[in-house]
C-alpha cells in the first residue's frame, strides 16, 4: 500500500537586529528554534529590514546583524536543516511587502500597539517605515508560506494583522497565501526587566541594570539578578501585586523547563536572596553553551559569510516561486 507521506508543516519566525539579544529573547522564542528543525521544515531570519524603522547607525546595524545571525546558530539552529537568512539578502520581502500595502487598511495597521507604543518612546522619529512595519512582517512570512510563526507574545498581535492580510488576499484574487498561525511558549512568552518588572525585558530600551543579554558574562548576569527588584514580603508566590517575583519565576521555569508552580514548590522555604541567587545561576548555565557555540562561530567571519549566502540563495528560490504567483494573480505583466 503506497503511503502518502505527509507533508511537513512550515515554521518561519525572524528577530530584528537593534540592540543586544537579551534572555527574553532566548526564553521567549529563540531557545526553542534550534529543536523545530525535526518537526518541522524552518526558516529564520534577521530581519535587518525592520531594524531600519528606529534610528541606528550603519555601523551598528552591520555588526549587530552578524552577532544576530551567529546568534540564530549559536542557540541551536542547524543551517544545514533550517534556512538561516538575512531579510534583505531576499529582495522579494521588500517587493512582496508593498504589494501586501496596497490590501492593508490603514485602520486596520493603525490599531497595532506596538506602533504606539514605538511612537511614544520616539516621537522624534515616528517614521512610515515604523507604521508599515506588520506588512513587511507579512511579507515575511507569506512570502514562505509558513504555517506556523514561533514569536513572544508582543508579536501575536502582528501575526494576526498577518492572518487578516493573507485571508482578504485569498479572497479577491483565489487560494493564494498559507494563513498561519502565531505559537508561543507556554513559559517565557513575555519576560519582564529586572529592574523595572512591569516592562518588557528589551534589546535597547530601558537601563541595561534590567535586561540580561545572552552574550552578558556569567558575573554580570550574576549580578544583575543579585539587583532584581523584587517587594517587601517574603513569599516566593506568584501573584499580580508581586510583578518582580512573578517574574522570576517565570525566568527560573522557561530556563530549567519546568513549571511555575514546581518552581514555587522548589522555593517555598527560601529567602530572596538565596532564589535570586538560583535564578541566576539558571540563566547562567542555560546561556553558557550559548555564548561558548557564538564565540567560536566568530572566530571565522568568513565562514559566517558563506553560511548567510547559503541561506540566502536557498529562501530566494522559495520566495521566487510565491512571488510569481502573486504578480500574475494582481495583475502585473510577467517578467
Ligand atoms: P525583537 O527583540 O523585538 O526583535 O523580538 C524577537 C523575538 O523575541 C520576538 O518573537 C519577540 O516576541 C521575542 N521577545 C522579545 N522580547 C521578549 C521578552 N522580553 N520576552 C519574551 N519574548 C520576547
Ligand atoms: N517583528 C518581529 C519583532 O520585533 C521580528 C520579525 C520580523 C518577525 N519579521 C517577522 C517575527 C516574521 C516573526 C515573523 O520581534
Amino acid at each position: 500500500m503506497a503511503e502518502q507521506q505527509e507533508k511537513r508543516k512550515r515554521v518561519f519566525s525572524a528577530v530584528k537586529p537593534t540592540g543586544n539579544p537579551t534572555l527574553g529573547n532566548y526564553l521567549g522564542p529563540m531557545q526553542h528554534w534550534g529543536g523545530m528543525s525535526d518537526e518541522y521544515d524552518c526558516l529564520f531570519a534577521v530581519a535587518d529590514l525592520h531594524a531600519l524603522t528606529v534610528a541606528i547607525e550603519p555601523k551598528e546595524l552591520k555588526e549587530n546583524s552578524l552577532r544576530l545571525f551567529a546568534l540564530l546558530v549559536a542557540v541551536g539552529v542547524d543551517p544545514e536543516k533550517a534556512i538561516v537568512f538575512v531579510q534583505s539578502h531576499v529582495p522579494a520581502h521588500s517587493e512582496l511587502g508593498w504589494i501586501l500595502n496596497n490590501y492593508t487598511m490603514f485602520g486596520e495597521a493603525r490599531r497595532m500597539t506596538q506602533f504606539k507604543e514605538k511612537s511614544e518612546k520616539a516621537p522624534e522619529n515616528v517614521n512610515v517605515g515604523l507604521f508599515d512595519y506588520p506588512v513587511l512582517m507579512a511579507a515575511d512570512i507569506l512570502l514562505y508560506k509558513a504555517d506556523i510563526v514561533p514569536v513572544g507574545d508582543d508579536q501575536i498581535q502582528h501575526v494576526e494583522l498577518c492572518r487578516n492580510i493573507a485571508e482578504r488576499f485569498n479572497g479577491r484574487f483565489g487560494n493564494t497565501f498559507t494563513v498561519p498561525e502565531w505559537q508561543t511558549p507556554k513559559s517565557g512568552a513575555r519576560i519582564y526587566s529586572l529592574s523595572e518588572p512591569t516592562a518588557k525585558m528589551g534589546k535597547s530600551d530601558g537601563d541595561a541594570s534590567g535586561s540580561v543579554f545572552i552574550l552578558d558574562p556569567p558575573e554580570t548576569i550574576m549580578k544583575k539578578f543579585k539587583r532584581a527588584v523584587t517587594d517587601s514580603e517574603m513569599r516566593v508566590k506568584a501573584s499580580e501585586d508581586k510583578p518582580g517575583i512573578t517574574n522570576l519565576l517565570n525566568i527560573y521555569a522557561a530556563a530549567t523547563k519546568t513549571t511555575v508552580e514546581q518552581a514555587e514548590r522548589e522555593f517555598c522555604a527560601c529567602d530572596y536572596a538565596t532564589f535570586k541567587t538560583r535564578v541566576g545561576e539558571a540563566a547562567v548555565e542555560v546561556l553558557r553553551p550559548v555564548r561558548e557555540k557564538y564565540e567560536s562561530l566568530r572566530r571565522d567571519d568568513g565562514a559566517l559569510a558563506s553560511l548567510m549566502n547559503a541561506g540566502a540563495e536557498r529562501a530566494k528560490r522559495l520566495a521566487a516561486r510565491t512571488m510569481e504567483k502573486v504578480r500574475k494573480r494582481v495583475g502585473l505583466l510577467p517578467l
